[in-house]
């Protein structure tokens, strides 16, 4: 893929349906009683794996339209997939599913691609394991990862890592135990299940120290809306911030604090953001305007807000190199432990395009603005570092070349069609 520098951007666009709610919705609908009806759920790769463990172990799902219906198999309804789960390059999938295995009357086997093999996953066995849960890791703590079916007992955790993914597989092993679980510490990662499980009828307690979960709760099947995604929708208004008089509205975004980081990043900045709430609940939705008339300037992110624009670091590092002064990101180490390490490919790419940065372990300083040479982008297969780069193409000298473009599809298929209609 060949990028080259846009004249103009700008446009009305809607984007995919959210991954984390369309894995959620999956998985939720698959254990519930009756059948869950799921529009807008994003159609990518990841969200596949999701549905292809699901349908190892039973679960049917009916598409109707923009509609997919899954057919609940209720809590104890799943069955012994008679293969290996392929989680493929998802975290979301193999994660969630530790601890929704953890507890079955069987056992099962979850294997992934290079990436996912190299990611830790003891983060989620160790707490499962306090639960009575038998998992068996390769390396002591990578896929593929064997889980024995026990029976579980809820525990008080405290979250040491702001994972939503382990927070997840901890509820999914809740429902399983017996007796209540409890999560503490650092819950404020994306709230997604928690926000969703009382639509299936599951009871839970939220407070500023934490959630707790019941056992034994049947779940029962419900309509979920998967909102568009605005980790997706966060390529289009860096653009628009970027390109010279450029401007993007972006419509039916999920607009969850817990997810909206990057826009109260982008308004530090200086960038003109309006937000439009159409819908409040279960997820808030809206549509977002954003532009930068007057520039951007650099801005500092400190270890707090990072959950709320985890995924939007790749492409927050390329706008930093465009805006006036330094920004600096800490306490973001996550980032090395994602679908590559994320730090490392900004830093390499960044600096092919003939970027001067600093890196730390948990982030990176940039000085702004320097400006961007065309050059041959390494995505390391990630797809969010092919999406960043793109962008980035968008904004630089000369040619950028993306070398393996077809990574989108994890999250994003629609990206490059999109990108051709969005920029001029
Ligand atoms: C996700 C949680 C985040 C995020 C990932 C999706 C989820 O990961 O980076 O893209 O759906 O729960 P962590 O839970 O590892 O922070």
């Amino acid at each position: 893929m060949r990028i080259t520098r846009a004249r103009a951007f700008g446009g009305r666009t809607r984007v995919p349906g959210d991954k984390s709610v369309s894995h959620r919705a999956l998985i939720f609908g698959a254990i519930s009683r009756g059948e869950t009806r799921v529009s807008n759920l994003l159609g990518s790769a990841d969200v596949l794996s999701t549905k292809d463990c699901l349908t190892r172990m039973g679960v049917e799902f009916a598409e109707d339209g923009s509609l997919i219906r899954v057919k609940g198999r209720g809590l104890r309804g799943l069955l012994a997939p008679s293969r290996e789960l392929d989680c493929g390059n998802s975290g979301t999938t193999m994660r969630v599913m530790m601890g929704l295995l953890a507890g079955q009357d069987f056992d099962s086997r979850l294997i992934g691609d290079e990436s996912l093999s190299r990611r830790p996953m003891k983060r989620a066995a160790e707490p499962l394991r306090r639960m009575g849960a038998e998992i068996e890791l390769s390396g002591g703590d990578f896929a593929p990862v064997t889980i024995h079916g026990r029976s579980l007992r809820g525990i008080e955790h405290e979250l040491k890592v702001a994972s939503a993914q382990v927070k997840t597989a901890l509820l999914m092993a809740g429902l399983y135990a017996s007796g209540e679980t409890r999560l503490r510490g650092a819950v404020g990662s994306r709230d997604h299940t928690e926000r969703m499980l009382p639509y299936f009828g599951v009871k839970l307690a939220k407070s500023a120290e934490g959630i707790t979960l019941s056992p034994g709760q049947e779940l029962r099947a419900t309509d979920v809306v998967v909102p568009g995604d605005p980790s997706s929708a966060a390529f289009w208004m860096a653009a628009a911030c970027m390109v010279l008089g450029g401007s993007a509205q972006v419509e039916g975004i999920s607009l969850n604090p817990t997810r909206t980081g990057f826009l109260q990043v982008l308004r530090r900045m200086g960038a003109l953001v309006e937000e439009e709430l159409t819908t409040a609940e279960p997820e808030p939705v809206g549509n977002v305007r954003v532009s930068a008339p007057a520039g951007l300037r650099g801005v500092e992110v400190v270890a707090e807000e990072v959950p709320s624009l985890i995924d939007e670091i790749p492409m927050l590092a390329v706008v930093a190199s465009q805006a006036e002064g330094r920004t600096v990101v800490r306490g973001a180490e996550e980032l090395r432990v994602k679908e590559t390490d994320r730090i490392e490919a900004v830093a390499k790419n960044l600096r092919a395009m003939g970027v001067q940065l600093e890196t730390f372990e948990d982030g990176y300083a940039i000085e702004g603005p320097q400006p961007l040479r065309g050059a041959k982008i390494e995505t390391f297969l990630d797809h969010r570092i092919a999406m960043a780069f793109s962008i980035a193409g968008l904004v630089a000298d000369g040619t950028t070349e993306i070398d393996s473009p077809g990574c989108v599809a994890i999250s994003y298929p629609e990206f490059y069609p999109t990108l051709k209609a969005l920029a001029r």
